[in-house]
């Protein structure tokens, strides 16, 4: 059976390339993976003073993660860091403390800009982040999407082939890192 990857595309925005990318991402998956892409859109703030009563958004959304067999991250960058959505989504999935339900789930980490530097800063700092409260991060190849703006039509097809390969290198390097880490 194919795994399942939770694929968080880290932005609100309608028209977000993010999400484009997360959308191109499980077209081009192998048949191993099953992608299915979220955005943070419903997560609610997260309040350690609700951690034991926590919203039902946070519940379903720590559920999701600990049914699948990976995480996916797509994120823009803001401000060279990623968007705030999806920090707070992954404090949600942090808790509580010591039982993340990213942990033991091979994760990949995938930036994009339609600027020239492809959200490295964002995807540094996800780098930083992520350790403590997953399981093993797909190290190589990295991936940081530039000029990302005219890769797509206006049905939100993909249309750059150049990107379109190295998408299609990222996804099979992912498939054999899921294949590999599953606890
Ligand atoms: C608040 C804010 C901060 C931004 N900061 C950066 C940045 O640091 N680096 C960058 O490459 N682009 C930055 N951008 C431009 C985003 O890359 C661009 O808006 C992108 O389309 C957002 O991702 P999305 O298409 O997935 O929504 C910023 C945009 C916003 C709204």
């Amino acid at each position: 059976m194919a795994h399942t990857i939770v694929t968080i595309a880290g932005s609100l925005r309608k028209e977000s390339f993010s999400l484009k990318i997360a959308n191109a991402l499980a077209k081009l998956a192998p048949d191993t993976l099953k992608l299915e892409v979220i955005t943070p859109a419903g997560i609610s703030f997260f309040n350690q003073d609700l951690e034991g009563a926590p919203p039902a958004d946070w519940l379903a959304f720590r559920d999701k993660l600990q049914k699948s067999n990976g995480v996916l991250f797509v994120t823009p960058e803001y401000n060279r860091s990623i968007p705030g959505v999806l920090k707070n989504a992954i404090d949600v999935a942090s808790r509580p403390y010591g039982k993340s339900s990213l942990l033991g789930k091979p994760v990949g980490i995938i930036s994009n800009s339609p600027g020239p530097l492809g959200g490295v800063s964002a995807a540094k700092h996800l780098q930083n982040i992520l350790p403590g409260i997953s399981g093993l991060l797909l190290q190589q190849p990295e991936i940081y999407l530039n000029a990302v703006g005219d890769a797509f039509d206006a049905d939100g097809n993909l249309i750059k082939d150049s990107l379109k390969t190295v998408l299609q290198q990222y996804i099979g390097a992912f498939a054999a890192h899921v294949a590999k880490n599953q606890g």
